[in-house]
């Protein structure tokens, strides 16, 4: 499901609209979507447990709906993989939080909130492969192809957005705004004074995708 570059006509509640731009998705658009999301899934996965791993921290609300709708048994687990970078790009991958289950031969459905460059994607699938799982299937809930490095896509997207520093709906800037319950375009002002900070004065997950 394609994205306008308009966004959605839905207007930015007066609390947010200093920092957000405007509503890309909103949260009935996403609601709706995710659960033809999980109708996929649920066919595709059907009579076999599946584990599902999602990554830290974005997907805690992408991850939540997504399972409330999955009526398929399964186990949950986590990675914990961060970028840290200064500046505009994604710096190093740093896992902070190893799986626990083990996935060998199992069905495996790797969660994320977004599909940028890849690098992510590209770096943990490279890790579970390695633990033998039966099969692995991809699942996002944004997809930024403009950003792509890495050769790597996801089996399910939830919406395909142009190239916009996005943010709510578990999506962060400097660890802000994953509380809002749109999707909404970050007004650039505000990562650009983040950025023009000495790299000193920054936090570290100050790292903004686009
Ligand atoms: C974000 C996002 C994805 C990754 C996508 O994570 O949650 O995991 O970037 O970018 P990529 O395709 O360019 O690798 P981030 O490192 O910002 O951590 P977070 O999930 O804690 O926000």
């Amino acid at each position: 499901m394609f994205v306008s570059v308009a966004g959605s006509a839905a207007r930015v509640p007066t609390r947010w609209r200093k920092e957000v731009e405007r509503i890309l998705i909103t949260d009935d658009a996403i609601a709706q979507r995710i659960r033809e999301m999980s109708r996929e899934i649920a066919r595709d996965f059907k009579g076999r447990e599946m584990v599902v791993v999602s990554l830290l921290n974005g997907t805690v609300m992408f991850l939540a709906d997504l399972i409330r709708n999955l009526s398929l048994p399964l186990r949950l687990d986590f990675i914990g993989v961060s970028s840290y970078g200064a500046g505009t790009e994604s710096g190093d991958l740093v896992f902070t939080k190893e799986l626990r289950l083990d996935v060998r031969g199992r069905d495996v459905l790797l969660v994320d909130d977004i599909l940028d460059t890849g690098k992510t994607l590209f770096r943990v699938l490279a890790k579970l492969k390695a633990l033998k799982p039966r099969r692995i299937k991809t699942c996002v809930l944004l997809n930024k192809a403009a950003r792509r490095v890495e050769k790597v896509e996801a089996d399910y997207v939830g919406f395909e957005i142009p190239d916009f520093f996005v943010i709510g709906y578990g999506l962060d800037f400097a660890e802000r705004y994953r509380n809002l319950p749109f999707v909404g375009v970050l007004h650039s002002h505000v990562y650009k004074q983040v950025a023009a900070k000495p790299a000193s004065a920054r936090k570290p997950a100050a790292s903004p995708r686009s």
